[in-house]
């Protein structure tokens, strides 16, 4: 099935590992360029090696940060053309008890999913709006539909990434640009035997006992044809 993805431009954050590591591959295989916008160099240059030359870069990116969001996108639009897609990828938790859990891993929680999401839709909208197309597709989690044990602010973030795109979704539809959220239940396996960097500190502690459902659309608005 040809997915029309050929030759569109795709930013995936948190590309370098896991499930972004997938996405990113996957639109490779359909013919889209990507740029992995992540914070881990080593991991994302590994994942550019697994694609033709040219067909996946590597560009340091910290979604927390403004300044490095909109010059990653100013260097995909400068030198590799028009943004279509944004893949809002990136997280971070560690699964721990609200009553138990320190400040700083909330707040780095929050600075991840919450301002990464902010940070990489404001700063891709501009030109989106300007060509009258985009499309955004961001991984929310079941944890942001259902609400989940050990992980409540994490989950506060990931339901605020499906509310923050229905809100925005209302507000651009009109200049041809859709947001849509994807909400996994929990994935691990073999991808995390294959340039994965996600664990000590990553999705730490996550129970395989975990009630949760695998892989549904969440968010409203028109599906992400592209
Ligand atoms: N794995 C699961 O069970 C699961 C379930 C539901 C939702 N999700 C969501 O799916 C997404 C991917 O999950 P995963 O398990 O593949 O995660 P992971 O920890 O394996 O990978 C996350 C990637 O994000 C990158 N990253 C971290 N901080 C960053 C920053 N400040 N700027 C840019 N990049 C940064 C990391 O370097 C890494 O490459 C996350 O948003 C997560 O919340 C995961």
């Amino acid at each position: 099935m040809d997915l029309g993805l050929s030759g569109k431009l795709v930013i995936v954050t948190g590309g370098a590992s896991n499930l972004g590591r997938a996405i990113t591959l996957g639109f490779a295989k359909e013919g889209a360029r990507v740029v992995i916008a992540d914070v881990d160099d080593e991991q994302a240059k590994k994942v550019e090696s697994e694609a033709p030359s040219g067909t996946i870069v590597a560009r340091h990116t910290d979604v927390t940060n403004w300044e490095s969001v909109s010059s990653t996108v100013a260097f995909a639009e400068g030198s590799m053309g028009g943004v279509d897609v944004l893949v809002n990828c990136a997280g971070w938790t560690v699964d721990r008890l609200f009553m138990e859990k320190p400040r700083a891993e909330w707040e780095r929680e929050i600075a991840i999913d919450t301002w990464g999401f902010i940070n990489t839709v404001r700063a891709v909208l501009d030109p989106m709006i300007k060509r009258g197309y985009g499309r955004v597709v961001s991984i929310g989690s079941d944890a942001g539909r259902m609400g989940e044990w050990r992980e409540a602010v994490y989950s506060g973030t990931k339901a605020s990434v499906i509310a923050m795109s229905k809100s925005i979704a209302r507000e651009v539809g009109k200049h041809g640009i859709t947001l849509n959220v994807v909400c996994p239940g929990l994935v691990v396996g073999a991808v995390q035997d294959v340039h994965t960097r996600s664990a000590p500190e990553g999705r730490q502690g996550v129970s395989a006992a975990s009630p949760r459902h695998a892989g549904r659309r969440c968010a409203g608005g028109p599906p992400a044809g592209f």
